[in-house]
């Protein structure tokens, strides 16, 4: 396997990650994703970034490296922008290998790299406006971007080349295959991993978009040409497409851009109450000409229902009481719209109960701090009856109405 030539002096290295592991141990990638690295060459050579052991994918690195013309004991420097392990997880070997390379980070990232890693030597902070002289008018620039998507983060930035290698900023779930540029992949293509960019954003970014926002004003005045993430496509035709899909991402929760007009309905049922509940709500709702996504809980997992979620102006969450609570499963997705700081939605929750109802109680404590607006929710007790099948879909107007005025 070969690396990819960007321009004369710049060369990705790339893997193509499929596994059952979840990323971060937490969220699903069923269409796999990407780890890219990338070597600068000078009179010294850099290598930004490194890559897990993760199915294989340390054993392309050599052969990558070697077709760019150089090797881990040949590399000056090692540029960490970012020090979780999946783009670290090599570098205890690349020590043992080549301990005249100078590591290259933020100082949390040194500080990382010494108490996470036990390196000690050999180590150079870093901060916002610092350079690297590479030689040969090549010089690499840092700029410290603090939370995207961990405290010791940063991009660098390639001037000669006007490339941005931003890390986890601007990347994506979703392998690639041979072709990692952004005018290689259809519309099609493209469409789909716009999702899976969301589904990324909203999993792991999303709870620190007022630091993407202050991440976009820093970097706004860069003469980028290229943007070279570590996870997904490389951006050389079009750049400002994955900025603004960002800065459109990170909108939807800080209130710099409007959520999307349609809506996410999650639910979740024990016998079928709820569910026969939920359809006349759903009535209402396409009477009224809205679209909605539609999620069950827990058979969805919760990574697919953040991303849609997200992007919605309004929610419907549907969900029984269970032993005098909300349905658990329902619970942990609002735990985690509460941790991404899901803002500013309009919502209708409704549900059954059996013996005694909770539900609601439990349900009004954990949004009291969320800026929601709430249409009336809706609860009976077993069958749903006609008056409140009517009532649950007139509810149902009511919201999507409230979504068409947004
Ligand atoms: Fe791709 Fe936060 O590591």
């Amino acid at each position: 396997m070969k690396a990819h030539q960007i321009t004369d002096s710049v060369y990705a290295i790339h893997a193509d990650i499929h596994t059952d592991a979840r990323f971060e141990g937490i969220w699903p990638i069923p269409n796999g994703v990407t780890l890219n690295s990338y070597v600068v060459k000078g009179e010294k050579t850099a290598l930004i970034d490194l890559a897990k052991d993760w199915a294989g994918s340390i054993g392309q690195f050599d052969q990558q490296l070697a077709s760019a013309g150089t090797s881990f004991e040949a590399i000056d420097y090692l540029v960490l922008n970012h020090l979780e392990p999946d783009h670290t997880a090599f570098l205890i070997e690349l020590r043992r290998r080549n301990p005249k390379a100078q590591i290259v980070s933020t100082p949390k990232g040194i500080a990382l790299v010494k108490n996470f890693f036990k390196i000690t030597d050999n180590l150079r902070e870093v901060k916002t406006g610092d350079t690297l002289d590479l030689g040969k008018d090549t010089v690499l620039e840092f700029f410290e971007t603090p939370n995207i998507h961990w405290p010791e983060t940063m991009m660098t930035f390639d001037r000669k080349n006007g490339i941005l290698f931003s890390c986890d900023g601007f990347g994506s779930y979703g392998a690639l295959g041979e072709r990692i540029f952004d005018d290689e992949f259809t519309a099609e293509e493209h469409a789909f991993f716009e999702h899976e960019s969301l589904r990324y954003y909203a999993n792991i970014v999303a709870s620190f978009s007022s630091f993407v926002n202050k991440a976009l004003d820093k970097l706004g005045a860069l003469p980028v040409k290229v943007i070279a993430p570590s996870h997904g496509i490389i951006w050389r035709k079009n750049p400002a497409e994955i900025v603004s899909r960002y800065a459109k991402y990170a909108g939807y929760n800080t209130g710099t851009a409007p959520c999307e007009k349609e809506i996410c309905v999650v639910w979740g049922s024990m016998y079928g109450y709820t569910r026969a509940g939920l359809e006349a709500v759903l009535d209402g709702i396409r009477a009224e000409g809205v679209p909605f996504t539609i999620h069950q809980v827990p058979d969805t997992d919760a990574s697919f229902v953040l991303a849609d979620a997200y992007k919605a102006a309004g929610l419907v969450l549907a969900m029984p009481t269970y032993e005098y609570k909300m349905f658990p499963p329902m619970a942990h997705i609002l735990d985690l719209f509460e941790r991404k700081h899901f803002t500013s939605k309009k919502v209708l929750r409704l549900g059954s109960w059996g013996w005694v109802g909770g539900a609601k109680k439990e349900y009004e404590e954990r949004i009291a701090s969320f800026k929601w607006t709430s249409v009336e929710s809706v609860e009976w007790q077993g069958v749903p009856s006609q008056a409140d099948l009517s009532l649950l879909t007139e509810r149902g107007r009511e919201l999507a109405r409230l979504i068409k005025e947004n």
